[in-house]
Formats: structure tokens, sequence, C-alpha cells
């Protein structure tokens, strides 16, 4: 598996007015965007060729903050979503990207957080053997979410997207890992009542071929999406409690490609001095002179 993509786009209007002119994933998480976090998740999973979607005035945003990707030992492609038809329509618009791979799909707002994350990412796609994967994590609110309800042994029974009256408290978090078929199948899809190619719908093609699997990301973990003002606030306010009692980054992005061996340390230092300024980069210039380096991603 070499190939992410993370789906950066949609109106953001639960965030007006922050969002009038500003993507939300470009948003501040507390020390860095939004979109940090959900790319450090593919990085640490190992995933280094990369496609951004995005709406038309946003898309070069995006560009000008990672432009190939090179920097940071990555490849960055880009593509265009005029209007948010539907989170399934990544693969339509990525199908060139995808071309004969596997893909991991994570939504630009989602933020995960836990221990050993990048090692059951891992685990999860060195043993996917085709299919489509997709995590449940408990929730209290399930029906704000995709859902999925499944038996003790872990066959899923039924895959709903925001139902009245949820048949399980396990929402289904924004990161998903298909096979090939993927394109094949959202190809298929028709738009749902609102108008828009539904993920829960790929979700339910791969259940009908019995061919989906669940991975329950445990009480260990931690899965926050920022899509409302409180949700957001609530999000940098646990990346600060983090970072600030533990004095190590969540989802620097300039960190993990040095831990992976993405970078070296002269490409590092070109990074650091731009920043220097903040506590970002002096976090940054402290791992160089390796007075403080973190635990191994
Ligand atoms: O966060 C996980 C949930 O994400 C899943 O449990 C649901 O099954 C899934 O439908 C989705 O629900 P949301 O209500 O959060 O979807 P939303 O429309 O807010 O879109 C999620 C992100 O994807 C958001 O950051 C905007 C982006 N997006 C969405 C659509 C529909 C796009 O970039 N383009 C789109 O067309």
């Amino acid at each position: 598996m070499k190939k992410g993509i993370i789906l950066a786009g949609g109106s953001g209007s639960r965030l007006f007015p922050a969002t009038l002119a500003i993507s939300k994933q470009l948003l501040p998480v507390f020390d860095k965007p939004m979109i940090y976090y959900p790319l450090s998740i593919l990085m640490l999973a190992n995933i280094r060729e990369i496609l951004i979607i995005s709406t038309p005035e946003d898309l070069p945003r995006f560009e000008r903050l990672f432009r190939d990707g090179s920097h940071l030992g990555l490849k960055f492609s880009y593509a265009s979503q005029p209007k948010p038809e539907g989170i399934a329509q990544a693969f339509l618009l990525g199908k060139e990207f995808i071309g004969k791979d596997p893909v991991l799909l994570i939504l630009g707002d989602n933020i995960f957080y836990g221990h050993d994350l990048s090692q059951l990412l891992k685990e999860s796609i060195c043993t996917h053997d085709g299919g489509g994967l997709i995590f449940g994590y408990r929730v209290q609110d399930p029906e704000r979410y995709g859902v999925v309800d499944f038996d003790k042994a872990g066959n899923v029974h039924s895959i709903e997207e925001k139902p009245k009256k949820p048949k399980s408290s396990y929402a289904i978090p924004g990161i998903y890992l298909y096979d090939n078929d993927v394109i094949q199948i959202a190809s298929s899809l028709r738009p749902s009542k609102r108008g828009e190619l539904e993920i829960t719908d790929i979700h339910r093609a791969y259940l009908e071929r019995g061919k989906l699997r669940v991975k329950i990301l445990g009480r260990g973990y931690a899965w926050l999406d920022a899509g409302t003002h409180e949700a957001l606030q609530r999000a940098a306010s646990f990346v600060q409690t983090i970072e600030q009692r533990q004095g190590i980054k969540i989802a620097c992005i300039e960190e993990i490609a040095f831990q992976m061996g993405y970078i070296d340390a002269t490409q590092l230092s070109l990074l650091v001095r731009s920043m220097q300024e903040t506590e970002y980069g002096r976090y940054l210039a402290r791992l160089l002179k390796k007075e403080d380096l973190a635990t191994p991603c």
C-alpha cells in the first residue's frame, strides 16, 4: 500500500463565519493546520504518495502549503472537487492517481491519537488481503455518524448513515482502506437524496460481497472530529494538554518525516530555519540537536 487520499473539501458551513474565506482543514488545531493531523496518520502508516482533494478555491492554498511534498520526503498530487458531491466521489476524482493499487482515504477533519496507532495501521495495511476495512469507535452520539452494527465475532450486520435510532454505539471514523474495486463500486453509485455519493454505500457494497471487515479502535485511542466550533475548541484543548504535559508534539509532520527517515538532518534544518520564532520551530531545532528525541514513531 503506497497511496493515500486526504479529502479536504466541503463548504465548512457548520463553522461559518470562520470558514467563509478559508478552508476548514486549514484552520489551526492548537499549533498547526488541521490537515497536518490526517496527513501525519498517512505518514505514520508509511504512505508517501498522497492526493489532496479540495475545492477549486482552496486547492491553491494547499499547494502553497505542501508544494510537491519533496521537502517532507513525500509526493503530493492535487485534485479539485468543484461541488461537495460526496465522500465517495474521491475515488472517481482520484481514479488516475489510484491506478491499479489499493487506497487509504482519510477525511481532512478527522484527528486520531493513541499509543501504537501507527503500528495498528501498518499491520492493518500489511494484512489487508482485499475488500474493505473500516474502523469502529464507541461514541456517545452515534446518530451523528456512519454507524456499524456487528456481532461478537466482528461480523458486520449493518451499516447506516446517521440513523435516527442507531443499532450500536459504534461510529465509523473517517479512515477507510479499500482494494482497487472501490473505483468500480464508486462509478456504479447513484447520488443519495441529499445529492451525494455516500461513503456508506461503498461500505454496503463491500458488505454485500462479504468483503467488509471492521476493526475496533478501543478505549485507548482518541478520535476527534473538528467540524463544529465546540468540537474544534475541544480538539485544540486536547492537543495542547497532551503536548504541554509530555513535551512532545502530536502530528508534527516534519518530526515524523525525520524520524521515519523520509528526510535527513540537513533537510530538517532547512525546514527549521523558517520557523524559529515559534515554539513549533524551536521544538524541531531541539530534535536536530538530538537534545530531546521523543520515542521514535
Ligand atoms: O467523521 C466521520 C463521518 O464522516 C462518518 O462517520 C460518516 O459516515 C461520513 O458520512 C462523514 O460524515 P460527516 O457528516 O462528517 O460528513 P461531512 O459531509 O461533514 O464530510 C466530512 C468531511 O469530508 C468534511 O471535512 C468535508 C469533506 N467533504 C465532504 C463531502 C460530502 C468533502 O471534501 N467533499 C464532499 O463532497
